[in-house]
């Protein structure tokens, strides 16, 4: 199958599966080794390139990336950072001034993701630059050089247009094309960001099969404020979610900006972090605290259901064969929701446990309350019996004390390499504990505290 973009300025067309990744490609097709391939897994970036559409520029890895992914739009990869004349993109000679740089496996990733931000105006580097790992030079220099690039133009060549979007193989323009495929293809895959589905072909050698790619579905992409509630269709990534949401709910965006990397979240989708059932993804305890309803569309029957009913089991979700996740309502009226996320490294990775926190309190009382957590069941799940506990109570130090015993009527967690059972029971208290403190105006937050 061919798959037509530009990369580096010139205009290609890379032959492949529907599952040929852009780094296999570039490293084993087009002799591009600049690009490197470090965990094949997201979680690295030294496969980092730049993308652009009519989206704009993002940064992206290429490891988990699917040429019809990127048919149609236009890559940069490191050897396309320095000018046709061969001069330095300014991340480059800041990296060369500020000794950013020891064996140099990590730079070529590092410079892309720089370039990108540079050419986006971002500034807050230690965030651009979470999903870059550098295991010998230091974060400091690189930094240091980010830093010294703010404000210098962005070159000519950083800027070249994105080929006009053609219709490109596998990918459905709206959900109406999709629904026809699905219906005809029920046991085929859907891929929308691939940070799940890349996995199981570079790591499990899973084929596939039929595919079809759903970021294409222009009314899955949408998000439409409606006032006491906004709807976010099922494609559009976690950084989409993070700008619109910044506003209206700030702890779930604070969630979601310590999601993956920056490369993770411009890939990955709401949708696909529901759909795949995941008992420690983000999204689930927030939309399930948030009371978020989500639809879902076969051939043309559309349905309904609260996002908590969606979780089953363990692997069992209530999805039917031909199925698809089209969008989720989510209301724009929860002051008091708060979500905190407990994981081993602070950025760029996975939950050990999160919490999600949504009381309603009048005159002191707590008169409602919804309470999800991920990572302590099979499934993310609500506390009901905390919930319980709590409803008709003082919203005090004292209520949450007694209502604490009530977490082990809810949840029996398992011991992993994440955390074990006793460490995920005693910080989930913990959290409600947080919660009651910061709704009353307590300091929480070690990262609040400065010298
Ligand atoms: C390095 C790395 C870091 C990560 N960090 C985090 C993290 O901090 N927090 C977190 O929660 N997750 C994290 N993840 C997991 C991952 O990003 C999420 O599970 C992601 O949101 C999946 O979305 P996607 O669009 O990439 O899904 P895909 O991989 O494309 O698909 C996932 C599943 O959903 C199905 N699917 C996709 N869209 C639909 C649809 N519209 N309807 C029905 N089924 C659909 C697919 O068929 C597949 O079964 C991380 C992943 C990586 C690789
Ligand atoms: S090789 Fe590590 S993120 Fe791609
Ligand atoms: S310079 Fe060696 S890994 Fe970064």
């Amino acid at each position: 199958m061919d798959f037509a973009f530009r990369l580096n300025g010139e205009d290609r067309v890379a032959t492949g599966t529907p599952t040929t990744t852009l780094l296999d490609w570039l490293r084993e097709t087009a002799g591009l080794t600049g690009t490197k391939e470090g965990c094949n897994e997201g979680d690295c970036g030294a496969c980092t390139v730049m993308v652009t559409d009519e989206d704009g520029a993002r940064a992206l890895n290429a490891c988990i990336l699917f040429l019809p992914q990127i048919a149609g739009k236009s890559i940069r990869t490191v050897e396309g950072m320095a000018g046709p004349d061969g001069s330095l993109h300014p991340v480059q000679s800041e990296m060369i001034a500020h000794h950013g740089s020891q064996c140099g496996f990590c730079t070529p990733g590092f410079i892309v993701s720089m370039a990108t931000a540079h050419l986006n105006g971002a500034r807050d580097h230690d965030d651009q630059l979470a999903g870059n790992l550098c295991r010998c030079t230091g974060y400091a220099p690189i930094i240091r050089a980010a830093k010294a690039a703010e404000g210098t133009p962005v070159p000519a060549w950083m800027t070249d247009n994105v080929p006009k979007g053609t219709a490109t193989p596998l990918r459905p323009t709206s959900s109406d094309e999709l629904a026809e495929w699905y219906a005809t293809h029920p046991k085929g895959t859907l891929i929308a960001g691939a940070t799940d589905v890349g996995l199981w072909v570079t790591k499990d050698f899973r084929e596939l099969g039929d595919v079809a790619f759903v970021a294409g579905c222009a009314d899955l992409r949408r998000i439409v404020n409606k006032g006491d509630s906004m709807h976010v269709g099922a494609a559009v990534t976690m950084t989409e979610l993070l700008t619109a949401i910044r506003d209206i709910h700030p702890s779930y965006a604070e969630l979601i900006r310590r999601y993956g990397s920056v490369q993770v979240r411009n890939a990955a989708t709401i949708g696909g972090s529901i759909a795949n059932g995941s008992p420690i993804g983000d999204n689930a305890p927030a939309l399930i605290a948030l009371d978020a309803q989500m639809h879902l569309r076969n051939g043309d029957a559309q349905r309904t259901i609260d996002v908590e009913d969606f979780f089953i089991d363990y692997g069992q979700q209530d999805r039917a064969e031909g199925e698809f996740v089209t969008g989720f309502d989510i209301t724009t009226a929860a002051p008091n929701l708060r979500c905190y996320k407990l994981s081993k490294r602070f950025d760029q990775d996975i939950s050990a446990v999160c919490g999600a926190f949504n009381l309603d309190v009048s005159d002191g009382v707590i008169t409602a309350a919804r309470i999800a957590f991920g990572g302590m069941a099979g499934t993310p799940k609500r506390a009901e019996a905390v919930e319980a506990a709590l409803i008709g109570q003082a919203f005090t130090a004292e209520a949450v004390q007694s209502a604490l015993p009530a977490f082990h009527e809810d949840f029996k967690p398992l011991s992993d390499m994440r955390a074990s059972a006793e460490y995920r029971m005693v910080t989930a208290q913990n959290m409600l504990v947080r919660y009651q403190m910061e709704l009353s105006g307590q300091a929480i937050s070690a990262l609040e505290v400065r010298a």
